[in-house]
């Protein structure tokens, strides 16, 4: 018998449109799998799958191979994903505490994976005006895209970390910082999915943090990369809008450039209780 990855996937069954990212167009369920058209983080990532499955990590898809039209064909994780508009579970500090539990594990199970060459290409050209990134040890694969629609749930409880696309060099603490953003999260009200405006940012903080169980040393390092991250963010996403266009100049045209320098501002004003919530 095949095993699943020498399997010659065809696209003869149905397939259904798989919504909810912004960026990746025609993303679709064909059964048990999922159809990703390849783009240029394709070859990181299959390395990054297999590396994963190898470990025995069971939150992230399996690599299954490419199909006959040239899609990446990875397995469809079961379970329940927020689309937009959020759901209004996205708010449940219980389900937040275990997508830091689940962090964790990926972190632990992508550490021996270190940072191979095939992710050089994952590092974007320095637009001008860049501001640099804070000079911290980066030695592991990061997801860096833990959005409340990257996440699959069962039964109440993060299950899957999906969407690997911008997976690069990492501490553990950009991705928390990336997982808070989104989670906790560390944006005004006014950017935040509904279900989000009036959750405590700084109460969940605390949650997440212990719950993943960060050492102190890496705490201290949240706020700055949130804020540095922030900076380099806005010309990062103008820069892409411009040179990859698709996906990335939509959400431009749709102002996520203003939407970053809000997020900014709240940063810089919050600073101080932000920094009592990572302590
Ligand atoms: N392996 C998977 N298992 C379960 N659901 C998935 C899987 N891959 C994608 N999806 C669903 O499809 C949506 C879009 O796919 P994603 O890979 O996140 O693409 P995008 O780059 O557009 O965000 C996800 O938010 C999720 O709901
Ligand atoms: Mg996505």
């Amino acid at each position: 018998m095949m095993s699943a990855r020498q399997q010659a996937w065809t696209s003869d069954s149905p397939e259904t449109p798989l919504l909810g990212g912004d960026v990746t167009v025609g993303v679709v369920r064909s059964g048990d799998t999922v159809r990703r058209p390849p783009g240029i983080s394709s070859p990181a990532v299959r390395v990054l799958l297999e590396h994963l499955e190898e470990t025995g990590f069971d939150g992230a898809p399996r690599y299954l191979g490419v199909d006959d039209r040239g899609r990446d064909v990875l397995s469809f994780i079961e379970g329940e994903t927020a689309g937009r508009p959020a759901p209004e579970w996205v708010a449940d500090t219980d389900r937040a505490i275990s997508v830091a539990r689940l962090l964790r594990r990926y972190h632990d199970a992508v550490a021996s994976l270190g940072v191979p060459t095939v992710f050089d290409g994952a590092r974007l050209s320095e637009p001008q005006g860049l501001p640099p990134a804070l000079e911290v040890h980066r030695d592991l694969i990061g997801h860096r895209d833990i959005t409340v629609e990257n996440v699959v749930f069962r039964e109440g409880a993060a299950v899957g970390l999906i969407d690997f696309d911008l997976a690069r060099a990492s501490s553990r603490a950009d991705d928390i910082c990336n997982m808070l953003q989104w989670w906790a999260p560390w944006m005004p009200a006014e950017d935040r999915p509904g279900p989000l405006i009036d959750v405590d940012p700084y109460q969940r903080t605390r949650a997440m943090l212990d719950a993943y169980s960060l050492d102190p040393a890496e705490r201290r390092l949240l706020v700055p990369l949130a804020r540095n991250g922030a900076e380099r963010s806005w010309h990062l996403m103008r820069h892409r809008a411009l040179v990859d266009g698709g996906g990335w100049r939509r959400m431009w045209d749709e102002g996520v450039g203003d939407a970053i320098l809000r997020r900014q501002e709240w940063l810089r004003r919050n600073e101080r209780s932000l920094i009592e919530s990572v302590s």
